[in-house]
């Protein structure tokens, strides 16, 4: 197992190109692996998650080329109906994201499958998918409460759904689009708020139409996809931590490039302005139907702000920099509305408020978010409870401590961001990495 250890070091400052986008990544080897002919990937993320997903399809017999390190796939997409059993259980290891979008594609075969994960996965709730797929005829069963191992018996005949997603969740929209490409009649979902777009816009380039009105989506049966090359942007969710950390460290000014700035994941930046940060968008485009833009960050002072609930879907994977964005700024912030972080990768609100509290900041908690109290932060050595960006959130906080953090079990960094303690460090991050049995004690 691994360690962080963060101290305050010097100002950051330089350029740097953070890894592709996962959500986006995960869905091109599905995309195209469903699609009729060869798709091309650029920048797709090598992340233990998206590892997996690539993984899943060879399993299903599809042919995937890596160009191992350069972020270049080829996949030789097998169309709709192409897709064969796997010999075994599909193991997808902590990717939430591989696990809820296959559910959807596996019911649909024609052949049954096993879907499981590791420990972290086998406890997070996958009735929000499994729910509405049985309504549509699918033959799913599941471990105890509803979670993985799930086991989809295929040759179900799937009828459409009219659904109202009682939480917005682009992973639920996703799964039930995907099996909607095997249903027999349409499926209608209608959204509470807005959640990532990328399923729709990449079905959009693959030549299948969803339409929207309002907030209700809708996909008509009969459908197939077409090869269309992907080019995948950088990660604003791995950003994230960069602008957080160029933030609080005086003197710092960084400039990352390429970033996925698409207007349903961009919460993150509007918050940290809201808070006073100094980010600008520079060479802002479009690249493969996503928005993408350099992004310019120079130290400012943050101020504590109540965190509008509407943006907490569009910045949901982004609370853990944020609370650390929270500890170092003036006053109290509030953030309301934001229950789905306690079934994340770890409980979020809970992880993040122990580890501030370890490190002498005030959070109170509630069941739907928290008060975080800006002050100075002490050092100390903080449990990630093997989520990814939790890990990364304190390492950033590790920044602007009086003595050092020690981040246990930070494994599971690899699964988004491969290469943080590395690219961190060339931009002027202060952080080493340990195995548990050379860790300084
Ligand atoms: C994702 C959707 C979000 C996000 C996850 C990736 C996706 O999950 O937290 O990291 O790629 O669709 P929810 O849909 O559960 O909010």
């Amino acid at each position: 197992m691994r360690r962080f250890r963060a101290q305050a070091g010097r100002p950051l400052s330089g350029e740097a190109t953070v890894p592709g986008d996962k959500s986006i990544s995960h869905r091109a080897i599905m995309f195209g692996a469903l699609a009729e002919g060869d798709i091309r990937v650029t920048g797709f993320l090598e992340g233990a998650d998206c590892l997996a997903t690539m993984a899943a399809f060879r399993q299903m017999g599809v042919d995937i080329e890596h160009d191992a390190g350069a972020g270049r796939l080829l996949v030789r997409g097998v169309g709709l109906h192409g897709l064969q059993r796997p010999e075994s259980a599909l193991d997808v290891g902590n990717s939430g994201t591989s696990m809820r979008l296959l559910s959807g594609l596996l019911a649909g075969q024609a052949f049954d499958s096993e879907l499981t994960g590791d420990d972290s996965l086998r406890r997070r709730p996958m009735a929000r998918v499994v729910g509405p797929l049985r309504s549509m005829g699918a033959n799913i069963d599941t471990a105890e409460g509803g979670r993985a191992p799930l086991h989809i018996r295929g040759r179900a005949a799937l009828r459409g759904i009219d659904y109202v997603m009682p939480v917005a969740s682009a992973q639920v929209k996703s799964c039930l689009l995907l099996a909607g490409l095997y249903a027999e009649e349409s499926v209608s979902l209608t959204e509470p708020g807005p959640s990532r777009d990328h399923s729709e816009r990449m079905f959009e380039a693959f030549g299948v139409a969803v339409t929207r009105e309002k907030a209700r989506l809708r996909l008509a049966p009969g459908q197939s996809l077409r090869a269309c090359d992907v080019e995948v942007p950088a990660d604003l969710s791995s950003a994230a931590f960069l602008l957080v950390a160029a933030s609080i460290v005086p003197g710092s000014e960084l400039l990352l490039r390429n970033v996925g700035v698409n207007p349903t994941r961009d919460g993150v930046l509007t918050i940290l302005k809201q808070m006073g940060a100094d980010i600008t968008r520079e060479n802002e485009r479009l690249a493969g139907g996503e928005p993408v833009a350099d992004l310019r960050v120079r130290h400012a002072p943050l101020r504590g702000i109540d965190i509008d609930p509407a943006l907490v879907p569009l910045a949901i994977d982004e609370f853990p920099a944020l609370f650390v964005a929270a500890a170092c700024a003036q006053g109290v912030t509030r953030l309301r509305g934001a229950a789905e972080l306690r079934v994340k990768e770890s409980d979020r609100i809970a992880v993040m408020a122990d580890g501030l509290q370890a490190l002498g900041v005030q959070v109170s908690v509630r069941e739907d978010g928290a008060d975080i109290h800006g002050g100075p932060l002490g050092g100390g050595r903080v449990d990630s409870h093997g989520d990814h960006r939790v890990a990364m959130a304190f390492a950033v906080a590790g920044q602007v401590s009086r003595s050092a953090i020690e981040i246990l079990d930070c494994d599971n960094v690899d699964t988004s961001f491969p290469g943080f303690v590395a690219l961190g460090r060339s931009v002027g991050l202060s952080i080493n990495e340990f195995s548990d049995t050379e860790a300084p004690q």
